[in-house]
C-alpha cells in the first residue's frame, strides 16, 4: 500500500468511527514510514497515538485486565519520573570537541547504525555510554546529537528528582523506566548521574543507596542490545567503581582549547551574517576566552552581538559588525563572575 492509500483508509475509518480498524491502519502506516526512513514522522505519529489512547482511557470505562489497561497504568506511573521525551534535530556538526571525543562518538553511532551486521557475527553492541566533564561543555548537547543522528526518541530522566522525591521507591522506578524505554525503542538519558551519591544524604536508611546502585548494576547487565542508555555527570569521581566499569564507553567533554574556541565562534557565526571590527584581535579574544566553557563563550558572544546591533546607527547594514571591545569586556566579566583565572 502507498502513502495515499493509508491516508484514505485512515480518513474512512475515522469518519466511520471504527476505532479498531483506525488504530490498526495507523499502526501499519507508522511501520510503513519507519521502513521508508521517515523515522521522525513515524515517531511523532506513534507518540500522538499513544497520547490519544492514554486520554481515551482516562475518560472512559476500561477493560480491566486487558493488555492496554496494564500498559496504561505503567505509563501513568512512569510519566512522573520522566523529565521530557523528545526527538532532536541536532547533528554531529553542532558539537565542537576534541578529535578523540568526536572519534569515539562517531564510532558509537556507527555501531548502532550497523547493529544488524554486528548481531550477525554475534558481536556485542556498545550501548552504555558515559559523558563526563565540566558544566557547559556539551554533555546534554551530545545526548541530543545522539538522538538526532540516530533519529530516535529520547527519554530524559532526572535522577536527582527521582531520588529525592521517591525515596524508597527509587529502584522500582528506575526499573519501570528501563522497561518502558525497551518497549518503545527509546534512548534513556540519565542526567546528573552523580546524584546517585546523594541518596546517602537524603536517606535515613543506609541500605537505600546500596539498593539503588545494585538496581542500576542489574539494569545495565540485563540491558537488551537494542536499548541504549546515556548517562551524564560532571562529578565522575562521585561514581561507584562498579558502576563506572559497566559503561562500554566513556567520553570526556572538556573546556575548549584555542582551536575549539575558534570552531565555536565559526559555529555561532555560521551564516556569515556578522563580522568583527578590529578593536580587539580575534587572537586576543580567543586567549581571553580560554578557561571558560563553551556555554559561557557562546552566551557572551551572542550578548555582544545583540549589544552591537542595538548600538548600530544604520540598522539596515547588510553585514553588521560585532563590537569586539564589548565581547572582550563581557568575557572578562564572565570570568570574574565565575572566578576563572
Ligand atoms: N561542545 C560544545 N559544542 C558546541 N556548543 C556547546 C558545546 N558545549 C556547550 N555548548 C553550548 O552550550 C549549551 C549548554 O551546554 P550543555 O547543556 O550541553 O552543557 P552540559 O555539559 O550538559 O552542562 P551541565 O553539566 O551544566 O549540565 C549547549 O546547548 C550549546 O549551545
Ligand atoms: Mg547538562
Amino acid at each position: 500500500m502507498g502513502q495515499q492509500d493509508y491516508i484514505k483508509d485512515i480518513a474512512r475509518f475515522g469518519l466511520e468511527n471504527d476505532q479498531e480498524k483506525l488504530l490498526s491502519t495507523l499502526n501499519e502506516f507508522i511501520e510503513h514510514n519507519k521502513n521508508s526512513k521517515k523515522v521522525n514522522f513515524a515517531l511523532q505519529l506513534q507518540s500522538l497515538l499513544k497520547d490519544s489512547i492514554r486520554k481515551q482511557q482516562h475518560n472512559s470505562l476500561q477493560k480491566v485486565g486487558s493488555p492496554s489497561h496494564y500498559q496504561q497504568i505503567q505509563d501513568r506511573e512512569t510519566d512522573e519520573l520522566i523529565l521530557e521525551k523528545l526527538t532532536s534535530d541536532y547533528s554531529l556538526d553542532n558539537l565542537v570537541c576534541t578529535p578523540s571525543a568526536k572519534d569515539k562518538l562517531v564510532n558509537f553511532l556507527e555501531e548502532h547504525r550497523n547493529s544488524e551486521l554486528l548481531s550477525k557475527y554475534q558481536l556485542p553492541i556498545s550501548n552504555k555510554l558515559l559523558l563526563y566533564g565540566p558544566s557547559g561543555c556539551g554533555k546534554t548537547l551530545a545526548s541530543y546529537v545522539i538522538a538526532g543522528e540516530l533519529q530516535k526518541m529520547m527519554i530524559v530522566v532526572n535522577l536527582g528528582a527521582i531520588v529525592s522525591s521517591k525515596l524508597g521507591e527509587t529502584s522500582k522506578n528506575l526499573a519501570k523506566i528501563f522497561r518502558k524505554a525497551a518497549q518503545e525503542d527509546c534512548i534513556i538519558f540519565i542526567d546528573e548521574f552523580d546524584s546517585l551519591g546523594k541518596v546517602r544524604d537524603y536517606s535515613q536508611d543506609h541500605g537505600e543507596m546500596k539498593r539503588v546502585v545494585n538496581t542500576i548494576l542489574q539494569l545495565f547487565d540485563y540491558l537488551p542490545q537494542s536499548s541504549m542508555v546515556v548517562c551524564a555527570t560532571n562529578q565522575k569521581d562521585m561514581l561507584d567503581e562498579a558502576l563506572l566499569r559497566r559503561f562500554d564507553l566513556a567520553i570526556s567533554l572538556e573546556l575548549p582549547d584555542q582551536q575549539q574556541i575558534h570552531e565555536l565562534i565559526r559555529l555561532v557565526l555560521k551564516e556569515g551574517q556578522f563580522g568583527f571590527d578590529r578593536k580587539v584581535s580575534l587572537k586576543k579574544l580567543i586567549e581571553v576566552a580560554q578557561g571558560l566553557s563553551y556555554y559561557s563563550i557562546q552566551k557572551t558572544l551572542i550578548n555582544a552581538i545583540k549589544r552591537s546591533l542595538f548600538a548600530m546607527k544604520d540598522k539596515k547594514t547588510i553585514k553588521p559588525t560585532i563590537d569586539t571591545q564589548i565581547w572582550h569586556d563581557l568575557l572578562i566579566q564572565e570570568k570574574e563572575a565565575l572566578a576563572v583565572e
